[in-house]
Formats: structure tokens, C-alpha cells, sequence
């Protein structure tokens, strides 16, 4: 007889070999809980390029201050409850409020976490009579929504707009119900941006809806902070807004902006949250503080974007492949996409003193290895040339093929 039990003591599994060989260095990595552009790691003080705390608010005291005294009003507790029956308070109304006026939309429903946020919010604006056309690269999240729905997909090559166009035309010979277009906007693996402008020209003239997760480009992208829909003039054509608090806004949830009819009916329908406890009060506190930060404090975005410059263009004069950057991600290529040669670079890195980490399949499409670095308006510039020399150090040292990298940047975009 098989026992499900049994593949676990297997290296089957996402990370499987990882997981077999109780792997502490490269996935699941022991670090100081105290974020920052510096933080502890192996009793090393390490600069640190792998958390997405872009804006540098996971550090900013005003709002730590504000977190304290909202564990000492209402503890961890409060509310009890799911918004529906004993969760709800004037501040989560407000709260609500306040993101739907900074993102120009009607209405705005918070979520406990942003995963769990898009889930439900497709899940529940899409049934079994709808289509999902879903972009190839999008996140988990986007693509168990998808599943949850049980809505027909469909998935376009990424961010191919033939692709999603010879899908819209053919969903529209024999169409029945709606149609949604998902995607991610800034894609938070490759920091590569989804051509909204076409996107949203298809999405008229096939009549779709369109839902964006902008878990990287909420706070980050476009001039206020908008988001990518404002960094291409074309926030208003986007039907569904979703933001993660957990990027940028350094906290915990998610937020979808919509009009007023579609957010009243992803609140009573969007079982992620309906039956769910509501967000707890510290963060609804925090997070109203953290808006007005982002909202107003642009000085903070343009020292993340001049950070940005700077590390992504130190590595590529290194000869480093770092992909398309539109937006503040770095993504550095492994040559080859080559395993053992990105842990060997993980390691090099480390040593002295620079925290990076690899992302693999199944986080991106198989044979992709890439360093995923986050520059954040907190890193300062001996953080960066202490990065640039030690990444030179381990290209001289494993005398490393970049040309490599460039073939390895594409694998996985077809359909
Ligand atoms: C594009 C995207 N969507 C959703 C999520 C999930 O957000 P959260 O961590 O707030 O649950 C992430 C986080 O990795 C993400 O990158």
C-alpha cells in the first residue's frame, strides 16, 4: 500500500533536493528578524539585497513608534473576527477609503495577505460560465485564483500581445461569459513590466475586464507611487487594482481598488476573507501612516530608483546579464542557468559579506536561475560598491562565461 507520507522522505517536491538535505544555507536561510539594508546573517553582518523593503519603511521609526502603541491599545487580538460578523471597525472603513482615493478608483476591499487577496478576488468577480486569459510568468497567486475560480483559461505567452490577442479572438467566436486578462504588473521575479498600454487598447476592443497584481509596482512605480498602470498614463483602464502591503508598504495584506458595484461584491463573495479573521488593528493603524509616507515623501522613491541605478549598472559593466530594467529589480542571470555554478556564486557573495539569494523553478520556469536583488531607498553607497566589488571578486575567481547568462534569460516565455 502507498502512504502519502512516503514521497516525503524523498527529493521529490518543490526544492526537493533542498528539503532532503535539511538545507538551511540556500533555501529557508536563518536570518536576524530586524529588516534592513545591513541585517545579520551566520553572525555575519551582511548587506542585504534580498527582502523587497524597496522604500526602506520596514526601518523607518515613526511607524515602528506607531506599531508599539497600537499593540499596546488593542494587543495582537483585535478585532475578533471576520469582517462579515464581529470584525468590522470605523478604521478598516476608513482605511479602505483612503486606498481607494490614492489609487482613483471608487472603492477598495483590504485583504490579510496579498495572496490570498488575489486569490479571492479572482475567485470571486470570475465563475464557471467566464475565461481567464492569465500571462504565462504571472505569480502563484494569479494562477490558483485561476484554478479556485473554476473559470475556462487560457495563458498567453509572456507579455506577448499577438498571443493575447489570438486568444481574445477566439474566446470571442463562441464567447458566453465574461472575460478577464491577468497579469502581474511589474513581474517581481524578472523586474520586467507588462505592456499595459497594449493590453488595455485589446482589452476595449475584445471587451474584457482586466486585473493587475501589482504586488512590485504598488508604492514603486510611476510618478506618485500609482502604481505601473500611472507609470504608462493608464491607471483608469484598469478594472481591478491589486497591491500587496507586504513589498513596498513593509507590513502585511493586500488591497484590491475597483469601482463601487465589483468592491461590494468581492467583499461579500471573496472567501479568502469572507471567512477569514479581519485584518488585525496593528496593521490597519500602521498602514494608514505608511500611505500618507508613500504618498507624500517622493524624495524616498527617487533615492530607491538613484539606488537602483546605481547596483544595476555597476553589475552590468561587470559584464553581469540583469535583463530588462524598468523597474528598481535587479535580476542578475546564472550562465546556463547552471545549479551548481549559482550556488558557487550564492557562496562567493556571501563570504564577503553580501546577502543574495537564488530563485529557481518553481518560482520561475525551469531552467532559469537568477539573483533576484532588491535596491531600497535605505541602502547607502558603500552598501552598493561593497556589492559591485564582490560580485567582481567571484567573476574573476570562477572565472566566470557571462555571455552564458544572456541564452539562459528567455527559456520559459513561450506559450
Ligand atoms: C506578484 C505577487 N503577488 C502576490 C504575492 C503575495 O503577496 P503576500 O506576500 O502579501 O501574500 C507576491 C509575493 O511574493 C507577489 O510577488
Amino acid at each position: 500500500m502507498i502512504d502519502i507520507f512516503d514521497k516525503c522522505r524523498t527529493e521529490g517536491g518543490y526544492f526537493g533536493p533542498f528539503r532532503a538535505r535539511g538545507d538551511h544555507y540556500f533555501s529557508r536561510p536563518v536570518l536576524d528578524p530586524t529588516p534592513g539594508h545591513q541585517m545579520t546573517f551566520q553572525g555575519q553582518k551582511v548587506v542585504q539585497w534580498s527582502i523587497n523593503n524597496y522604500l526602506g519603511l520596514a526601518e523607518n521609526e515613526e511607524i515602528k513608534a506607531l506599531a508599539v502603541e497600537a499593540a499596546k491599545r488593542y494587543g495582537a487580538s483585535a478585532p475578533m473576527g471576520a469582517r462579515m460578523m464581529t470584525g468590522n471597525t470605523e478604521a478598516h472603513i476608513a482605511l479602505e477609503k483612503k486606498f481607494a482615493e490614492f489609487l482613483k478608483k471608487e472603492d477598495a476591499v483590504l485583504f490579510n495577505y496579498g495572496y490570498l487577496g488575489v486569490i479571492g478576488t479572482i475567485a470571486s468577480i470570475v465563475d464557471a460560465s467566464d475565461t481567464i486569459i492569465v500571462d504565462k510568468l504571472s505569480h502563484a497567486s494569479m494562477l490558483d485564483g485561476v484554478f479556485v475560480s473554476q473559470a475556462k483559461f487560457r495563458v498567453y505567452r509572456h507579455n506577448d500581445m499577438n498571443s493575447l490577442e489570438d486568444h481574445l479572438k477566439h474566446i470571442n467566436k463562441t464567447r458566453k461569459g465574461g472575460v478577464l486578462i491577468v497579469t502581474e504588473g511589474v513581474f517581481g521575479m524578472r523586474g520586467d513590466i507588462a505592456n499595459l498600454p497594449e493590453i488595455c487598447v485589446l482589452k476595449e476592443k475584445y471587451e474584457a475586464r482586466l486585473f493587475i497584481d501589482d504586488a512590485h509596482g504598488f508604492g514603486i512605480m510611476g510618478e506618485t507611487g500609482r502604481g505601473s498602470g500611472e507609470y504608462f498614463g493608464v491607471h483608469d483602464k484598469i478594472d481591478i487594482y491589486f497591491g500587496t502591503f507586504a513589498k513596498a508598504f513593509a507590513a502585511i495584506g493586500g488591497v484590491a481598488a475597483t469601482n463601487k458595484a465589483a468592491a461590494e461584491w468581492i467583499r461579500y463573495n471573496a472567501r479568502t476573507q469572507v471567512f477569514a479573521k479581519s485584518l488585525p488593528m496593528i496593521y490597519v493603524e500602521v498602514l494608514s501612516k505608511t500611505l500618507d509616507i508613500i504618498a507624500n515623501d517622493h524624495e524616498r522613491r527617487k533615492r530607491m530608483w538613484a539606488n537602483a541605478a546605481k547596483i544595476q549598472s555597476g553589475l552590468a559593466e561587470l559584464g553581469f546579464e540583469i535583463g530588462q530594467v524598468p523597474s528598481p529589480l535587479c535580476a542578475v542571470y546564472v550562465p546556463a542557468g547552471d545549479l551548481n555554478l549559482g550556488m558557487a556564486i550564492i557562496k562567493g557573495i556571501r563570504d564577503q559579506g553580501v546577502f543574495i539569494t537564488g530563485v529557481m523553478y518553481p518560482v520561475v520556469p525551469k531552467g532559469i536561475l537568477l539573483f533576484r536583488m532588491v535596491p531600497t531607498a535605505s541602502h547607502t553607497d558603500e552598501d552598493i560598491a561593497r556589492t559591485i566589488a564582490a560580485f567582481k571578486n567571484v567573476r574573476d575567481a570562477l572565472k566566470l562565461n557571462l555571455g552564458a547568462a544572456k541564452s539562459a534569460m528567455s527559456q520559459g516565455d513561450e506559450e
